[in-house]
């Protein structure tokens, strides 16, 4: 068995309790990976591989397939890193986990993308309550192969830093960008939605719910309304928000939000499932939107 993560601590946060790490980096121990951890990356791997089709994004999928990520063994960081940094500059760091906020930013602002090096337990394929290895890697790596992509997460980092900065709240309502694009965006695709999303593209169940499940709203991607909207850390989303294009998310993201941060300040917030007034609401085969009335 491998060394365990190192715990320092456990942390309160808005997004609950959570595990906080040495902030080292640390060389993935790719020798010390055991049959079992291979097998569960295989399982994971190829479980997702089948049920992506025609529901991830097309950029995913090949960008995917262009790193040469495949089931049979877990990748080495480093042979990911010859493509990613001739691709788009970024390089893959190992860490123990979920990093604090400040640090985090930090490798983001400076394209360095923080990966956790061990693979959740067989027993544990279907959820998680922290990111490892499968998430990070399998959900959040292809994307960074996308030169548009690759410039919206650093200039996310570079946000965080900023709104780390001004405060507190700044920081909740760049958090919830993060939330509804990074890990729990849609896109509309010329064959209909498709997923983007980190936290959807790992997990079995969501990638499915996300589309096919008649109970959450998926909503056009709109982004003071997104860092008003709360959000879920313990089941799947209520709502989701969708893009047009990777374009539209990397612009709409280009202006300074300091003036954001100030007007939004002392507002309230939206409940994870609200449909408001204005919102556009996509259904899945068409990725036809309409009007909605208010909340429902
Ligand atoms: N433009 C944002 C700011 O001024 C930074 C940012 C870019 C945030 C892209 C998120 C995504 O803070
Ligand atoms: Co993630």
């Amino acid at each position: 068995m491998n060394a365990a993560p190192e715990r320092v601590e456990h942390q309160m946060t808005d997004k609950g309790y959570v595990p906080i790490y040495t902030t080292a980096v640390v060389e993935q121990p790719w020798a010390d990976y055991t049959e079992t951890d291979h097998q569960v990356w295989a399982t994971l791997f190829e479980r997702q591989r089948e049920l992506l089709v025609g529901r991830a994004s097309e950029e995913f999928m090949r960008s995917k397939r262009a790193m040469g990520m495949t089931a049979d063994r877990i990748p080495k960081f480093d042979d990911l890193n010859r493509m990613l940094r001739a691709a788009t500059g970024w390089e893959l760091i190992g860490v123990q986990g979920l990093l604090p906020e400040l640090d985090f930013f930090d490798h983001l602002a400076n394209r360095r993308f923080p990966v956790t090096w061990w693979i959740r337990k067989p027993e544990q394929l279907d959820y998680l309550a922290e990111p490892d290895l499968f998430h990070d890697l399998f959900g959040h790596v292809p994307l960074l192969m996308n030169p548009v992509f690759a410039d919206y997460m650093a200039a996310y980092g570079r946000g965080g830093v900023k709104a780390h900065a001004i405060g507190p709240e700044a920081l909740v309502n760049l958090t919830r960008l993060y939330w509804y694009t990074v890990e729990f965006g849609l896109i509309r695709e010329p064959e209909g939605l498709r997923i983007y999303g980190a936290g959807i593209l790992s997990s079995k169940g969501e990638s499915i719910h996300c589309l096919e499940s008649a109970a959450p709203n998926r909503i056009g991607f709109d982004m003071e309304r997104i860092m008003q909207t709360r959000y879920r850390i313990d089941s799947y989303q209520k709502t989701y928000f969708v893009i047009d294009s990777y374009e539209q998310l990397m612009e709409a993201t280009r202006p300074d939000f300091t003036p954001i941060y100030a007007r939004l300040a002392g507002q309230p917030s939206h409940p994870a499932g609200a449909v408001l007034s204005g919102d556009a609401v996509f259904n899945r085969g068409t990725g036809e939107g309409w009007a909605s009335e208010g909340d429902v």
